[in-house]
């Protein structure tokens, strides 16, 4: 993860819980991905609002 090489923002999370093993090679998360963009954009609305970043 450190080794990635991007800053997390929307656009990275989006490609990220698509297919974290393909985003981020070597990857521990073991999660498979989510392959409807509304869903994606629906975990990552929610996760905004509980964001304190700017
Ligand atoms: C859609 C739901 C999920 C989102 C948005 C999400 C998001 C993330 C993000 C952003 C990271 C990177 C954190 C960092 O770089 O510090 C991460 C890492 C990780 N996630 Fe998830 N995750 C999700 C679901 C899951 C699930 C269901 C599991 C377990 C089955 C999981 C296990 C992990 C593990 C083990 C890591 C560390 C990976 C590593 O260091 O190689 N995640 N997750």
């Amino acid at each position: 993860m450190q080794d990635a090489g991007f800053v997390w923002n929307a656009e990275e999370l989006d490609a990220f819980i698509e297919s974290p093993r393909k985003h981020v090679r070597g990857t521990n998360m073991s999660y498979p991905g989510e392959r409807r963009p509304e869903k994606r954009a629906a975990i990552i609305e929610y996760l905004t609002q509980l964001s304190t970043a700017d």
